[in-house]
């Protein structure tokens, strides 16, 4: 039992953090919850600060990750094109991300779905919760720019690894992009693209499947193949554009890896 100077000074600690834009409690590392087997409930707030009552949900029946990939395929393998995709997504509830880390809603895509090139980034964070739309904060406002100057701007379907904000802006859990990826395989096989773009290290690591770090893996193509194996893509990742405003520096390695992207976009026998 806390004495009440106690109670006042943790309150007006709690306030000090929702003044600083402090929303969410994280420990060092991410709570895989599907593999633990249990989905909890949304956290509850750590300041006294209005919560929308959207935000207050159930977590959906089952968190059996099997039931869930094959739930996931289902729905992505009955949507015919990127529309369709979009609303099973949408009613999708077997991604507990949607019910520990959403706020607002499921973030897709935005861009062109008949664009020659697919760039995957990690999740949605704040902005692009309350928008709908991915890479629209900061980030994407510095990705935006370097593909404008690469001759990109035009030519992109962006979308994530996994399509609900992970609490605290955190890196999305191997369990938690298994779930969505039978979403984005289709998105892949309907934008049919001609080569791929992935943003930083988790996404390179669930796109491509391999253990590397982001700054051995960027910078040279791989490849990419479907699970019925009938498509194959060219693979380039790169670093997080989140890592570039934090790193300025490394936005030469990003501009070259863009450049090498466009040039092979634009080879008359490409790819
Ligand atoms: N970072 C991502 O990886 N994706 C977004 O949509 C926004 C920020």
């Amino acid at each position: 039992m806390l004495s009440s100077s106690a109670h006042r000074a943790v309150e007006s600690l709690l306030a000090f953090w929702a003044e600083a834009g402090v929303d969410a409690m994280l420990l060092d590392e991410p709570i895989d919850r599907i593999e633990a087997g249990k989905i909890a409930p949304p956290p509850a707030p750590i300041a006294p600060r209005p919560i929308p009552s959207s935000a207050v949900r159930p977590a959906p029946p089952g968190s059996d990750i099997t039931a869930a990939v094959e739930q996931a395929l289902s729905m992505a393998r009955a949507a015919g094109d990127i529309e369709a995709l979009k609303a099973a997504i949408e009613a999708f509830e077997g991604c507990p991300l949607r019910f520990e880390g959403a706020a607002h809603q499921a973030v897709f895509y935005r861009g062109d779905p008949a664009a020659p090139l697919m760039i995957v980034g990690e999740g949605p964070g704040a902005e692009e919760d309350a928008r709908g739309q991915p890479f629209v904060g900061r980030a994407g406002q510095l990705l935006d720019r370097m593909l404008a100057a690469a001759g990109l701007a035009d030519r992109v379907f962006i979308t994530n690894t996994v399509f609900w904000r992970p609490p605290g802006n955190r890196a999305p859990t191997p369990a938690e992009q298994a779930v969505c990826a039978p979403f984005v395989e289709r998105a892949i096989e309907l934008v049919n693209p001609k080569m791929l773009l992935v943003l930083g290290a988790s996404s390179a690591k669930a796109v491509l499947k391999k253990d590397e770090g982001i700054l051995s893996l960027r910078g040279r193509w791989h490849e990419w193949r479907s699970h019925s194996g009938n498509l194959e893509l060219p693979v380039m990742p790169t670093l997080h554009p989140a890592f570039l405003l934090r790193q300025p520096v490394a936005k030469k390695k990003v501009w070259s890896d863009l450049l090498t992207v466009t040039e092979r976009l634009d080879r008359p026998d490409r790819p």
